[in-house]
Parts: C-alpha cells; structure tokens; sequence
C-alpha cells in the first residue's frame, strides 16, 4: 500500500516532498519531474528553492500533468503558464526541457499521443507530483476515466470547474475541457507522491487510500503502483480509518527507508 504521511502543514508537507526532489536530483542530474498545478504543490516548489540553489539543473526534465484546451497559452492561468512561473522561473530550469501538453486546438487529436511519444523518449518519470480534486479526479482524469487511459482530451465537471473558477474572473472562463496525462500514463511513473490539503480533500483522500479501486474515484488507481507516498495536513486526514497506524509507521520507519 501507499506510504501515508501525516504532517502538521503544507510548508512541512513542501519540504519533505522538496528533500526527496533534491535527493533524487543528486543521484540523477537529468531526473525527470512529473509536475502538478494547482494550489497544492505549491509549497514543494517554494521548498525546492532553497534546496537547488547553486545545483546544476541543466539535465533536468519535467512534464506537466495537464492543460486546459482552447485557452491562450499566454493567459496567466494557463497551465503552462503557471509551470513557467512557479516552477521554470524560480527554480532556474532549462524552460526547452520542461513540456507542458498542448491544448491549442489546431491539431488537438495529435496532441495527447505526441506527449506520450516525448514521455516514453525521456525514459518516463521519475517522480510524479500529484494533486486531488474534490471529485476525486488526479491529473484532469475525472470520475470514469479508464486506469488504461493515456494522455487526452477530457471534459472538466462541472464541481472541477466550480474547483477551479479560483482562478479565474468567474466560472464561465474555466474552461470547458483539458488535455491530461490519462491513469494509464501517471502509474507508469516510478514514484507518485500526492499531496492534499485541507477538509475539502478529506473525502477524496479516504476513498483514493482506503476505498475500493474503481474508475469512480480515479484517485483510487494509487492502490496499483508499488511506489506511492501520499503527504497530507490532518484535515485531509481527517476520514482515512487507519490514521493512526499510519503514523505510527511513519513514527518507526527504519533510517535506511527513503520516502
Ligand atoms: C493539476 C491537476 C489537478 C489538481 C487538483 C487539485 O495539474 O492535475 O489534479 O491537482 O485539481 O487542485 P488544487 O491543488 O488546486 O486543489
């Protein structure tokens, strides 16, 4: 099963998932990053600065989990925009050796076999940084989606949307549908590590942890990778039945056991 960390916040969350980022970089200069967007990587990346500083970064790849189609690229809430700001920019890598899927229209029904092809030329991913949305969805793979399922087009729900309207001046510019890494694509990753945050992720995180693995909760397909660690605040802890085992695991996790 997934390792489950329970910590008291986001920042510590931020810096456990950054120490294991930095370790792998050391051991694997042109490591390849799976990068999340969203509110809740956020504080990884804040970590990770300190941590690079000064690290030769010029070997390191990165694929995004997602974007929205049809929105300009240059908008501040596309999601390659925000990879450039919170992660390119800040952190120094090479912006030629981080993708992002492409959601132009113009070509789309290309686009998602064209970012498994440059997924499966890097070597995979190393380290995939995960997300959940309230509807349980990982990546943009909304309830339904197939564990089979590679990188594609998908329609948002209707909550993702609402999720998301955040972001935006209001709900009618969330966009309609997004192009994601499918489940099938995200377990061939070597390492997940989700992150979830807050009483609103509660649910999701019980169901994607301790539920049964159905396509209704995509977020259950972590119970079929050998390597998960799932890193939440005890809000989003706050369902899981078996919260105390995991602590007490991770209280008397053998020193040689990396995350
Ligand atoms: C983002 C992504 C989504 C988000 C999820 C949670 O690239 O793939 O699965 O991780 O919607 O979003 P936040 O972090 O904003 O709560």
């Amino acid at each position: 099963m997934a390792e489950i960390v329970i910590v008291p916040n986001k920042t510590a969350a931020g810096e456990l998932v950054a120490d294991e980022i930095a370790k792998l970089i050391a051991r694997r200069p042109d490591a390849v990053l799976g990068l999340a967007t969203g509110s809740t990587p956020l504080p990884v990346y804040e970590a990770l600065r300190p941590r690079l500083e000064g690290v030769d970064l010029s070997q390191v790849r990165g694929f995004a989990l997602d974007e929205y189609v049809g929105i300009d690229p240059a908008h501040p809430e596309s999601y390659r925009s925000v990879i450039t700001r919170e992660v390119v920019d800040p952190l120094g890598l090479d912006p030629a050796r981080i993708r992002v899927p492409d959601g132009s229209l113009e070509g789309i029904e290309h686009h998602g076999e064209d970012y498994e092809a440059a997924i499966a030329e890097a070597g995979g991913v190393d380290l995939q940084i995960l997300g959940i949305g309230t509807d349980g969805h990982i990546g943009f793979n909304e309830p339904g989606s197939s564990f089979a399922s590679r990188t594609r087009v998908k329609t948002l729900t209707q909550q993702t949307r609402e999720d998301n309207a955040r972001f935006f001046d209001s709900i009618d510019d969330v966009p309609m549908h997004c192009i994601t890494q499918g489940l099938g694509t995200i377990l061939e990753a070597r390492h997940l590590v989700l992150l979830a945050f807050g009483e609103g992720k509660a649910e999701a995180v019980a169901g994607a942890v301790e539920g049964p693995v159905t396509a209704s909760l995509p977020g259950s397909a972590i119970q079929l990778h050998p390597h998960v660690t799932v890193v939440v605040d005890e809000a989003a802890a706050s369902r899981l039945a078996h919260a105390d085992y995991y602590r007490y695991t991770y209280a008397n996790k053998p020193a040689w056991q990396g995350l």
